[in-house]
């Protein structure tokens, strides 16, 4: 019983394809075609006919615009001057190929277009109801991709492409970006082509977050631009750089700070000659001394690591008073204070409850000699006190 139905339903469907097998006046083609004024277009078209049940071997194809005037004619003198030199059949008219090509496209091709066949000993036949129209494109974006993510000297590959009806000479393709270009041109079915420039280069992280513009220019001076996504490019660390306050007291505790520019961002390291000391972009070293040994700061990503240079810190001490001594003739007394220094000091001498300023000052190195010449008066006390920015000093002698 199975097998019966099975039958049957396979008799209908040979039945059906026969049926709509079967040929009539027909033709395929679409209602509109897009074109660029200056470049050619061509109109994919077939055609059937029902089966004039002999042979016939003279076909002349014939296409007519809306007014019915020939636009194309196997006899080029029976075609109207205005499309005289630039149509074309291009496929085989005894094989039901009607496809035209207009070359070069004029902004007056609009149509609609229509086509009609004669077939010697058999028929004519106008196809009138089916017209195709020509749409034009003004604004004919290619379309662009890119490479989205890539590590710092790999390579970027972008490509970006258009797709035409017909091919009368390759658009140029323009990248706003420099490298090796390649254009592949690529013929698929109905006619169209494919034309792709590949554009490749060895990416920096200059490339990181810029896109690629690709601007192609078609043959009539048309142009389309394209704007590519942006392109993410990883890479290592560099400028790694560690802030600081420029001077430090002994004692005191210093904020260190590491920054980097990195993708992604770097993740930081804190060590001296022999040890790691921290992790983290920030790093608080306490008490600081003479001691202190030099530091560095290492920022590290996915992609790489890269040490700061040493870090200096710009230690301030207080000032030594090395030797401080007074000589007296009279009612004059004479002083003279040695301070030791590695920043510069100010030094002044206190006589009771007055304070007085140098009477000459002999720099040599780090070291400096003060002198005092003044009126003794009743002095008990002499002392010489010496400041700089890292601290202060004082000696007092009776
Ligand atoms: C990068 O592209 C250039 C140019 O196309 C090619 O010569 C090179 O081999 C490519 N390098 C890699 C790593 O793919
Ligand atoms: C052309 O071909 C490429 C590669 O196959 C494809 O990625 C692209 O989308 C095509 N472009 C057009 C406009 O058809
Ligand atoms: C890249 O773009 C992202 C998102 O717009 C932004 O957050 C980031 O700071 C940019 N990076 C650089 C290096 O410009
Ligand atoms: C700071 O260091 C000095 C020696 O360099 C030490 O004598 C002192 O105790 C330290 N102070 C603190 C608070 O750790
Ligand atoms: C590093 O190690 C050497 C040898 O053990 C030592 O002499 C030096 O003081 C150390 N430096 C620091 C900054 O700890
Ligand atoms: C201190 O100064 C006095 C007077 O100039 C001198 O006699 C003495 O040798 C000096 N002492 C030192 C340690 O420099
Ligand atoms: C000595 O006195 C002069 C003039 O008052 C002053 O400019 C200078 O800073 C003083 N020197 C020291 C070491 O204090
Ligand atoms: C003198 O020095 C002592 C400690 O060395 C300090 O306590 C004092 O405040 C200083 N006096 C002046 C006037 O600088």
């Amino acid at each position: 019983m199975a097998a019966i139905n099975w039958l049957l339903v396979v008799m209908f469907l040979c039945f059906t394809a026969t049926q709509s097998g079967a040929s009539s006046w027909t033709v395929t083609l679409p209602s509109s075609v897009k074109g660029l004024v200056g470049s050619c277009v061509v109109i994919p078209c077939s055609y059937n006919y029902p089966d004039p049940k002999k042979t016939v071997s003279q076909f002349t194809g014939i296409w007519r615009d809306q007014r019915n005037q020939v636009i194309y004619h196997s006899d080029p003198s029976k075609t109207v001057q205005e499309y005289k030199t630039r149509t074309k059949l291009v496929g085989k008219i005894t094989q039901k190929d009607c496809s035209l090509k207009i070359d070069p496209l004029q902004q007056s091709d609009q149509g609609p277009f229509h086509f009609e066949i004669e077939i010697g000993g058999y028929d004519t036949y106008s196809y009138a109801t089916k017209e195709v129209s020509i749409t034009f494109v003004s604004d004919p974006k290619p379309s662009v991709s890119v490479t989205e993510e890539v590590v710092e000297g790999h390579n970027v590959t972008a490509s970006c492409s258009v797709s035409q009806s017909c091919l009368s000479s390759s658009p140029k393709f323009t990248w706003s970006h420099n490298g090796v270009t390649h254009l592949e041109t690529r013929q698929l079915k109905d006619g169209q082509w494919n034309l792709t420039s590949t554009l490749t280069f060895v990416s920096t992280r200059d490339d990181h977050n810029k896109s690629l513009k690709c601007t192609v220019t078609y043959k009539g001076g048309l142009k389309g631009e394209k704007t590519s996504s942006v392109i993410k490019v990883k890479y290592a660390p560099v400028n790694v750089k560690v802030d600081h306050t420029s001077e430090v007291k002994q004692g005191e505790d210093v904020m260190l700070k590491c920054s980097s520019d990195a993708n992604p961002p770097a993740n930081y390291q804190w060590f001296n000659e022999n040890n790691t000391l921290h992790q983290g972009q920030s790093y608080l070293l306490t008490n600081v001394s003479r001691h202190t040994g030099i530091l560095l700061c290492a920022a590290v990503n996915t992609v790489g690591q890269r040490n700061s240079t040493p870090v200096h810190l710009n230690m301030l001490f207080p000032p030594e008073i090395k030797n401080f001594s007074c000589s007296s003739e009279g009612d004059k007394v004479q002083c003279l204070c040695t301070v030791e220094s590695s920043s510069p000091i100010m030094v002044h001498f206190v006589l009771s409850d007055r304070v007085l300023s140098n009477t000459s000052t002999n720099v040599r190195g780090l070291t400096t000699i003060v002198t005092l010449q003044a009126e003794s008066g009743s002095s008990e006390s002499v002392r010489c006190v010496a400041n700089n920015k890292g601290g202060h000093a004082n000696v007092t002698i009776m």
